[in-house]
């Protein structure tokens, strides 16, 4: 037997996450599928996903539930793995960053390079927020602020190792002239092109003294190994490179097919290959940055209220349901739009109008007129021969668009096939066939054709929806074909189930319509109404526009700043929580609006006589807050 050729497509690691989301099924369901289909294919196929742990995110969001990142991250995973069997994701090797494994090639790969002279001492400069201890990025704070606690940060610089990306942009411009193959669609390389490998490539950071939760540098333990050298070595730790048994490395490496998300494109087509360029080590075939799913065309997010759990539709609709339509709606390499109603749409005109009624309408007849039982049709008329030779040529044309990856046309294909067995159906009349005895042998060949028809898609089918396909194939009560025995009228004889399934039961779109409003209202944020209060209640709050004369922080209560407000003759000293908000110096001179008859009272040992007022909220988990203001003159009513 010849050995089977290798194929190694891999997902990006994710970052772990509660919040998994249709989105980010995304890229792994497409990689099963092309993982599934070049097994089908004869394809030795190693498919590889995992999880991204190290960072400061993780660290912080560790210590504020006061446990170690570790503990942290594992539930997350098995929540992440528990997902993607949902999906009938069939990966061969989930990898953790955590992973002793890649821990020591990570290591490994950064003394190489350290070693080689291409990694070199300099430093890191970010704005940096002290009690958080974190450095942003300009574009990640937030009003100038930190992002996380919302107070002042500070341009700071520490110690880094740098990588030099810019040694080796000559050579990595050379290699991508000569393989413009590697970036998927091909259209995506003048994005590259124009963006950075143009303006000239910036020597990347790749470690930090600041972030605790990382892989130590071997060559300098003051510091982790930062985002991506750990991140992108994954593709090769987890096939063994650099270890005692580097034989799956050996056999996978260089990798068929990265699949990727157009924002983390630049990082496999530029950092990793120079990566793997420094590491003398061949490059991967193709990068392929899909676009995203996006929801009424934005971001999917759970800030938005537009998130659902994924399982929550594979519970509602099936897992093909859920499958099909990540595969069939983005057209390819574009952002596609996902909802719920269109993915219903495509379930109930797609697998259940098309494929579910073929399925199902062939199986009964097959009952009603040969108790379930068909013979090879070796009798074709010109319309069969039509019909047989469009089924034969389905094969060829399906893999050439499988090696363009596009996925929404090869389905396509298929489905042209079965719509055509339905037209045949038509064309064929089976019913009146079986009026008279004499047609009996005619519509055994017909029907004939259609089942073996449908053994053909199902077979097509199986790398996108497998379940679908298997459950077909027990309806047809035969073994799951191999590629060799595709071809029509292998079968010589079927004998079929007597209890045809509903493949796909349909759903009732209008009621999903209602079902779906009363959702989104229920899911609208309320407000909590205080009682009802009369209007002499409301008129004896007594409401007046100041000026701040003074502002200083309280002595002995971090959260409260305490103020010198004017009314216009009257000075005050009020007391507010808002140190968390605002730097006393920039409040002096601001308007504000007061309670002023409200009872004075203590705060660690300062008096407040009255009350400033603010809007408050609480966004995306963190409390937001703004002092009201007012530009009338100082003293005016506020009513
Ligand atoms: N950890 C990095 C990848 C390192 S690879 C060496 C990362 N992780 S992620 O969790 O943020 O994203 C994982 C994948 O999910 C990416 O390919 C990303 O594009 C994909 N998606 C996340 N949201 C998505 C959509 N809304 N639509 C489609 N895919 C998107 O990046």
């Amino acid at each position: 037997m010849s050995e089977k050729k290798p194929y190694y497509v891999t997902t990006p690691i994710y970052y772990p996450s509660d919040n998994f989301h249709i989105g980010h099924c995304y890229t792994t369901v497409i990689a099963d599928a092309l993982a599934r289909y070049k097994k089908l294919q004869g394809y030795d196929v190693y498919f590889l996903t995992g999880s991204d742990e190290h960072g400061q995110k993780i660290e912080e969001r560790a210590k504020k539930k006061g446990v170690t990142p570790k503990e942290f991250i594992d539930p997350i995973i098995d929540n992440a793995k528990d997902l993607w069997k949902s999906l009938d994701i069939n990966y061969d090797k989930f990898i953790r960053t955590t992973d002793d494994e890649h821990v020591a090639c990570v290591q490994k790969i950064m003394q190489k390079l350290y070693d080689k002279g291409d990694i070199y001492k300099g430093s890191y400069e970010g704005w940096y927020c002290t009690p958080c201890e974190s450095f942003w990025t300009e574009s990640q704070l937030v009003d100038g602020k930190c992002p996380d606690c919302g107070r002042e940060v500070k341009m700071m610089k520490e110690d880094a190792y740098f990588l030099k990306l810019s040694k080796y942009q000559p050579q990595l411009e050379a290699w991508l002239k000569e393989h413009p193959e590697l970036m998927q669609p091909e259209s995506r390389y003048n994005e590259m092109y124009n963006n950075f490998l143009k303006p000239g490539l910036k020597d990347l950071c790749v470690s930090r003294a600041s972030v605790k939760w990382g892989i130590p540098v071997t060559f300098d333990p003051s510091q982790t190994v930062y985002v991506w050298v750990d991140a992108l070595s994954n593709y090769i730790s987890a096939l063994g490179y650099l270890s005692d048994d580097d034989s799956l490395f050996k056999k996978f490496w260089p990798a068929d097919l990265h699949l990727v998300g157009k924002e983390i494109f630049r990082f496999h087509t530029i950092i990793w290959p120079i990566m793997l360029m420094a590491l003398d080590l061949p490059l991967p075939k193709k990068v392929y940055g899909h676009g995203w799913l996006t929801i009424g065309g934005g971001k999917i997010s759970k800030s938005k209220g537009n998130y659902k759990d994924p399982r929550i539709f594979v519970n509602d609709y099936g897992v093909d349901t859920v499958r099909y339509f990540l595969l069939s709606e983005v057209p390819f390499g574009s952002d596609g739009n996902f909802s719920e109603e269109l993915m219903v749409e495509r379930r109930n005109s797609d697998l259940c109008n098309v494929l579910g009624n073929l399925v199902n309408r062939t199986i009964s007849m097959t009952n009603k007129y040969f108790g379930g039982t068909l013979k090879k049709n070796v009798n074709y008329t010109d319309l069969d021969k039509e019909v047989v030779s469009y089924l034969n040529s389905m094969a060829k044309e399906v893999d050439d668009k499988m090696e363009e990856l596009d996925i929404p046309n090869s389905l396509g294909l298929i489905f042209r096939r079965i719509e055509r067995l339905n037209k045949y159906i038509d064309e064929t009349m089976p019913w009146s066939l079986a009026k008279s005895e004499e047609n009996l042998p005619r519509l055994n060949d017909v029907l004939y054709t259609i089942i073996d028809g449908i053994r053909m898609c199902a077979f097509e089918l199986e790398a996108f929806i497998p379940s679908t396909s298997k459950r077909i194939y027990e309806q047809l009560n035969i073994e799951s074909p191999t590629l060799e025995q595709l071809e029509f009228g292998n079968i010589e004889n079927y004998k079929v189930t007597e209890k045809p399934e509903i493949l796909f039961a349909r759903i009732d779109e209008e009621e999903l319509k209602a079902r779906l409003a009363a959702e989104e209202e229920a899911a609208q944020p309320k407000i909590e109404h205080k009682p009802e209060i009369e209007f002499a209640q409301f008129d004896g709050v007594e409401m007046v526009v100041g000026e701040v004369k003074e502002c200083k922080k309280h002595p002995d209560a971090d959260k409260i700043l305490v103020f010198k407000v004017d009314f216009g003759g009257e000075e005050r000293q009020i007391l507010s929580g808002v140190a968390a908000f605002y730097k006393p110096e920039e409040l002096v001179g601001k308007k504000v609006v007061a309670v002023l008859n409200l009872k004075p009272r203590k705060i660690r040992g300062l008096e407040s006589c009255g009350m400033l007022l603010s809007a408050v909220k609480e966004i995306d988990g963190k409390e937001k807050l703004e002092l009201m203001t007012s530009n009338m003159p100082v003293g005016s009513k506020v009513c």
